[in-house]
């Protein structure tokens, strides 16, 4: 099976690149099932329902999400309802799930959302919990198996990937909104450090530069905005996955105003 997987969506920006890109990138590289985060979809933070709606009609089959999980409040039902995921390390008694499994073509794919620690809210050990589940999967026969790994730390992402990588399919980091240029198949394990975000990628982390230039030069709070007008990006990753094992991975970063660029994965 061939899966795609996008970073963060970042606003208005992030959702129109996808809604103007996704359905032909689908076909033109036969892609049977798309993930993407959409923690920051609607406005910068969380995810309203018009939004998740429109998002899981234009080629998403599966979204993930981190630390802004929570930040519209109209996602705790739709957690459920809808084919989305939070962090697998909140605690259990929260709304909603942490690891999905889909049917894709016949085949069983896993989908699996974690936050890391540092610099995030206080959370269960992602290592150990995503260890287990992993392990749990297998158990019940399923090979398939993609991670989203929402975290600030390029070392705890690095350290999930080489405590995983023979069991799963891909680890895809997310969170910090840059693409890392580390993508890398080991053991049949993709890997980036950051996908980068889907959204404007002429200001600060998809945001206008104002405000967090003010926090910068004055330490004062300031509200975080998306730019009404920017230059836009679409960053995704394609993973062609047979028997559990990545076989090639390719990163696609696509512009609105200039050629698409694809990387090739370091198969090691
Ligand atoms: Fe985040």
């Amino acid at each position: 099976m061939k899966i795609a997987f996008i970073g963060d969506i970042v606003g208005k920006p992030g959702r129109d690149i996808i809604y103007e890109n996704l359905l032909h990138v689908r076909q033109d590289f036969g892609i049977d099932f798309v993930m993407a985060n959409y923690e920051n979809a609607s406005h910068g933070f969380g995810l309203t329902l018009k939004n998740a709606t429109e998002l899981l009609s234009c080629g998403i089959d599966c979204m993930s999400g981190g630390n802004h999980t929570w930040d519209k409040k109209e996602i705790l039902p739709l957690l459920d309802s809808m084919p989305l995921l939070r962090p697998i390390n909140f605690p259990k008694t929260v709304p909603g799930v942490g690891y999905r499994v889909f049917d894709v073509g016949g085949e069983k794919l896993a989908t699996i959302n974690v936050l890391g620690h540092f610099a995030m809210p206080m959370v269960a050990n992602p290592f150990s919990i995503t260890q287990q589940k992993v392990e749990q999967l297998q158990q019940d026969g399923i090979k398939n198996i993609i991670i989203d790994f929402h975290a600030e730390s390029t070392a705890e992402k690095r350290g999930l990937f080489l405590l995983l990588q023979s069991k799963v399919s891909a680890i895809l980091g997310t969170h910090t909104h840059i693409g890392t240029d580390d993508l890398c198949i080991e053991n049949g394990c993709a890997y980036v450090s950051d996908v980068g975000l889907s959204g404007c990628r002429d200001g600060i982390i998809g945001m206008d530069k104002e405000a967090p230039l003010q926090r910068m030069l004055t330490g004062l709070p300031a509200s975080l905005e998306i730019p009404k007008n920017c230059k836009k990006i679409m960053q995704i990753i394609i993973c062609e996955i047979e028997e559990g094992k990545c076989i090639n991975a390719k990163k696609l970063r696509i512009y609105d105003d200039r050629e698409m660029q694809i990387q090739e994965a370091l198969v090691e």
